[in-house]
């Protein structure tokens, strides 16, 4: 595997299942394909679960992990083609990413969306800078369109929490006071649709993913009728694609609020499990009482982000 991206990068998703639950039972079992191999995991943005659970699974592989903070570690990078650099970017990535390539053998790269550029951000135009220069293999810890690490995480938590063979899987936005990069549900919708899921999108008009994403899904404006015999609910909050990076109102307007994600919301549903990547802010996007149920699976879904880290960097390892 020399890139992890999209959906389609990590073949055939019984086949990744598989591999996902032979390494969470022995997670050790290839500590000699790391050795002396290095991965570097670079971050323009903040983390907790992409920095720890990918350090983590590579130290289960037996490598070194060496994590560079863009901005505050290193020189600020100039990330347009074609500008003259009179700004606070001291450095190029153009130089940066084969100087950093040629410290390592694996690139895991964290960049959001910054809701400049909507057709440059949709072409991908940073990591694909890295899959062009750095002459390594490259994960996406989240970039301008896709989070494909926590997409996988979050079927592989959906595999070991189903209870029938083919549940019902609805995406829900909820309210939040900032705009949100829309990375995560694009890959969550891109991978429940490759994915044997009964899959729905619940969204207020104006929040629709891109067509790509949308494509595919079915769509019910109607939250009530979207949780309706649901086995598990995703809530998460995104900004607007169409309008791209709004926030279309205040996020205490009760017309927002009332997509909070609640007790009542959830009695609509077939006993579902909650989930969300995390972080979530509390009694915003959910309360406190969905989150603290026996029904949220959000730490188990979170622990899982070391198995999925897992296997796509053993399968770089492996075809290194
Ligand atoms: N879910 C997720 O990617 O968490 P972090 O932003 O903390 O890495």
């Amino acid at each position: 595997m020399k890139r992890f991206l999209t959906v389609g990068d990590i073949g055939d998703l019984d086949a990744a299942l598989k591999e996902a639950a032979e390494v969470k039972k022995t997670p050790f079992a290839w500590q000699n394909l790391g050795h002396n191999k290095t991965i570097i995991i670079i971050f323009f943005n903040s983390s907790l679960r992409t920095r720890l659970s990918t350090q983590k699974a590579a130290m289960n592989l037996g490598m070194n992990t060496i994590v560079l903070n863009i901005g505050s570690d290193s020189w600020k990078l100039e990330t347009e083609m074609g500008v003259v650099m009179d700004s606070d970017k001291t450095e190029h990535l153009r130089e940066a990413i084969p100087v950093i390539g040629s410290y390592c053998d694996i690139i895991g790269v964290r960049s959001f969306a910054k809701f400049e550029d909507r057709d440059a951000e949709y072409k991908e135009t940073i990591i694909n800078q890295f899959i062009q220069y750095s002459g390594r293999p490259v994960i996406s810890l989240e970039s301008a369109t896709r989070h494909p690490c926590q997409a996988f995480a979050d079927l592989i938590t959906i595999e070991e929490y189903k209870k029938v063979k083919r549940p019902k899987v609805v995406l829900t936005w909820a309210p939040h006071p900032r705009a949100l990069p829309q990375a995560v549900p694009n890959s969550f919708a891109e991978w429940m649709k490759a994915a044997d899921v009964d899959f729905t999108i619940t969204c207020p008009e104006g929040y629709d993913l891109a067509p790509e994403f949308m494509q595919g899904a079915h769509l019910e404006r109607d939250q009530k009728k979207a949780f309706e015999g649901a086995d598990f609910i995703y809530a998460k909050n995104w900004s607007s694609y169409e309008q791209y990076g709004q926030i279309l109102g205040d996020c205490h307007d009760p017309r927002f609020m009332k997509w909070t994600v609640d007790a009542e919301h959830m009695s609509w549903t077939n006993d579902a499990k909650f989930m969300h990547c995390l972080p979530v802010r509390r009694n915003m996007i959910v309360t406190d009482e969905v989150i603290d149920s026996a029904n949220s699976i959000v730490i188990p879904e979170a622990a899982n982000r070391v198995v999925s880290a897992q296997v796509v960097i053993k399968r770089m390892l492996e075809s290194l």
